[in-house]
């Protein structure tokens, strides 16, 4: 197979890949870029671990061909702080202890604010529809709900 040449944006960043077509998003984030903050789990689209935003729809990286990546914005755990300013998302979680492991958090955490940006109010079900694609073995969900929902009321305010 021949190797290809692409360029990803992630996180504001443009980078140049060489690369063969048939890796995955998942593998040149962790593997070439170091961007370990994007996890994997089952590594068959099963749990969420693996959790980017492409245009700000939150995709499972570890089924997506790094062609198909190709002219989206990417965003990972890594650029949802400016600097030392963290992301509301993430002060809200810290806030609500709603920090689980560091498998399933950051797909948690991109998961709830790509719904928060496309919904500013979600209602309890919405959000508990929205992260029912990141799986947490070790607990009852609550938390991380309490932490969206505590933004989402903000937005009603
Ligand atoms: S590692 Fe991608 S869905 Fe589990
Ligand atoms: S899988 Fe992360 S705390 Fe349960």
């Amino acid at each position: 197979m021949k190797k290809i040449t692409l360029t990803l944006k992630i996180n504001d960043e443009k980078y140049e890949i060489i690369t063969y077509p048939n890796r995955t998003l998942l593998e040149i984030l962790r593997d070439d870029l170091l961007l370990t903050g994007t996890k994997e789990s089952c590594g068959e689209g099963a749990c969420g671990a693996c959790t980017v935003l492409l245009d700000g729809l939150p995709v499972r990286s570890c089924l997506l061909l790094v062609t198909e990546a190709k002219d989206c914005e990417i965003t990972t755990i890594e650029g949802l702080a400016k600097g030392e300013k963290l992301d509301p998302v993430q002060e809200s979680f810290i806030e609500h202890h709603a920090i689980q492991c560091g498998f399933c958090s950051p797909g948690m955490i991109l998961t709830a604010r790509s719904l928060l940006n496309h919904n500013p109010a979600p209602t309890e079900e919405e959000i508990r529809f929205a992260i029912s694609g990141n799986v947490c073995r070790c607990t009852g969900y609550a938390k991380i709900v309490e932490a969206i929902q505590a933004l989402s009321n903000r937005g009603r305010e």
